[in-house]
């Protein structure tokens, strides 16, 4: 028979939220508690593994910067982040699918005109990458607002390695045009690891799993009178796609990427060297 306080502490705690002047704040907490102690009660830990518990959310929060956002890999990982998202963005009328940001986005990236490349001293092989942001009915969408960031030939992104690529690169924001179009050169990703050199990584290891998101591009599409789309696009064939260690695939976000051998491209220009392409119609939800 479990001892009393055992089973009363729950209620105890809950009581003290009663005056809270927040109804919001008072059910979220309500429901942590809840949750929190079920979860004490069925893993039964000794104090040894709950000083190991601390320890791991100290840490996580101690790898945190400017640049490095441990708490949100935790979250990726354990796949909250795509169920928040799940919650927050459905898609009924044949819009674009989300998915998650990630911890490599950068706040007002640099603004480039369309056709511009954005590899800076990144290094891969090139990519030209077209489309149109549409509403969810297929109007186009002028001077919407393009995000896109991504990772170089050897998984990396600009804030993992300034002092290599010199500055922010392979990232920029675009507008579309009175027709909704943008378009940009820039180099193809590849697959990479999640950063494993903090807690997350000890606890991938722990739990048997690997650390790899298949080879993507990320978008952050946004205008006025629409909800901001976060999502990637994932090169269709890499051998991550179900096995992503954040859980960020979905089957509408996986696209070709044809190769082309050197030669005159969509844009008119003359390339020397093989590219690849990507063509893809945003559509967005109205806000
Ligand atoms: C990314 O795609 O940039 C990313 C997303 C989640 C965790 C780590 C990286
Ligand atoms: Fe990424």
């Amino acid at each position: 028979m479990a001892n009393s306080i055992e089973q009363s502490i729950t209620d105890a705690v809950i009581a003290r939220f009663h005056e809270s002047p927040n109804p919001r704040m008072r059910q979220v907490s309500e429901a942590l508690v809840r949750h929190l102690h079920n979860f004490v009660r069925e893993v039964r830990p000794t104090q040894d593994e709950w000083g190991v518990a601390i320890d791991f959310l100290t840490k996580t929060g101690q790898m945190c910067d400017d640049v490095r956002q441990e708490f949100i890999l935790l979250s990726d990982t354990l796949g909250v982040s795509m169920l928040v998202d799940a919650i927050n963005n459905t898609c009924e009328h044949g819009e674009t699918e989300s998915t998650v940001l990630g911890p490599f986005y950068v706040q007002n990236p640099t603004e480039y005109p369309n056709g511009a490349n954005i590899a800076g001293k990144m290094k891969g092989q090139p990519l030209y990458i077209s489309g149109r942001v549409l509403s969810a009915d297929g109007k186009p969408v002028a001077n919407a607002a393009v995000d896109i960031w991504h990772s170089d030939e050897a998984g990396f992104y600009d804030v993992q390695q300034m002092d290599v690529v010199g500055g922010l690169a392979g990232r920029a924001r675009l507008h579309t045009d009175g027709e909704g179009r943008f378009s940009c050169w820039t180099i193809e990703p590849i697959e990479y690891p999640i950063p494993t050199d903090g807690p997350v990584g000890k606890m991938l290891t722990e739990q048997g799993r690997h650390p790899w998101r298949p080879a993507h591009v990320h978008f952050m599409v946004g205008a006025p009178g629409y909800r901001t789309l976060v999502t990637h696009l994932f090169v269709k064939g890499n051998k991550y796609l179900d096995s992503d260690a954040v859980f960020g695939v979905k089957e509408a976000l996986i696209r070709e990427f044809p190769k082309h051998p050197p030669g005159k491209a969509p844009d008119g220009s003359v390339q020397a060297q093989a590219y690849s392409t990507l063509d893809y119609d945003f559509k967005l939800a109205k806000a």
